[in-house]
């Protein structure tokens, strides 16, 4: 099963895309989390991909294909794998499409987390990540049990670099700009779910529209 998660910044594709992939027991990837792996690391992908992160742009098209081309190749994709930030735009999803015709495969669900922009502005600017498993928090509507720790490796929780309020708006733009589209592309397999709910709500109902069993 090869599902992609498609929503605004701050619509809780991390939060749910992990949930689904835990459950279904296949891998959960995230460009967003491989970019910022990569400039952790100060790769040259890393160093390249600051510069647009940063600025609330999209990394360009051929590196984030060429490294998510690479990723969903390995043997562990094989039944499949939740996609969380990719595709981005209508590029990036014909590339994917073209990818997966040459294995045989195709993406058969993509998860789209509708919410009103106040609220993902007003989600992101309370997320805290963990350092070293990267898994979100957010102050008020998911906190760690102790303060600044994450609950399940006691890893650091930091504020992402992008999630200031000026570059928050940027993404918002580039979102209904490229991505939001996507939509239309994927209209045959879309699965849209209410995301201004609390996050169990949304992961029982996405359980209930593609039949997984969530408990
Ligand atoms: P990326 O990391 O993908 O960021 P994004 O799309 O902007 O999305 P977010 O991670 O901000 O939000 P989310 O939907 O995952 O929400 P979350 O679950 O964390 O991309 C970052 C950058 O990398 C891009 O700007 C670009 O530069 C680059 N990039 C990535 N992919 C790329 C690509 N394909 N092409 C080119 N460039 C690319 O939830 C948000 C917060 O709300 C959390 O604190 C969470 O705890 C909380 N929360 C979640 N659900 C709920 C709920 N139901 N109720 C209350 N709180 C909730
Ligand atoms: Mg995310």
């Amino acid at each position: 099963m090869i599902i992609v998660f498609l929503g605004a910044p701050g619509s809780g594709k991390g939060t749910q895309a992990s949930v689904l992939a835990r459950h279904l027991k296949i891998p959960f990837i995230s460009t967003g989390d491989m970019l910022r792996k990569e400039v952790g690391n100060s790769s040259v992908l890393g160093l390249k991909a600051k510069s647009f992160m940063d600025q609330g742009g999209l990394v360009p098209d051929s590196d984030v294909i060429s490294m998510i081309k690479e990723r969903v190749t390995q043997k562990d994709c094989v039944s499949g794998f939740v996609l969380d930030g990719f595709p981005r735009n209508s590029v990036q999803a014909k590339a994917m499409d073209r990818a997966m015709m040459e294995i045989n495969k195709e993406v058969n669900k993509v998860v789209y987390l509708e919410i009103p922009q106040a609220v993902a502005i007003d989600r992101i600017s309370g997320r805290r990540v963990c350092k070293k498993c990267r898994a979100n928090y957010h102050i008020k509507y998911s906190p760690p049990k102790a303060a600044d720790k994450c609950d399940t490796c006691s890893g650091d929780l930091y504020q992402r670099e992008d999630d200031k309020q000026e570059t928050v708006i940027k993404r918002y733009q580039i979102y209904l700009e490229q991505t939001k589209g996507l939509v239309d592309y994927y209209q045959d397999r879309l699965v849209t779910i209410d995301g201004n709910l609390p996050i169990g709500e949304i992961e029982k109902n996405i359980g209930d529209k593609l039949k997984v069993a969530v408990s």
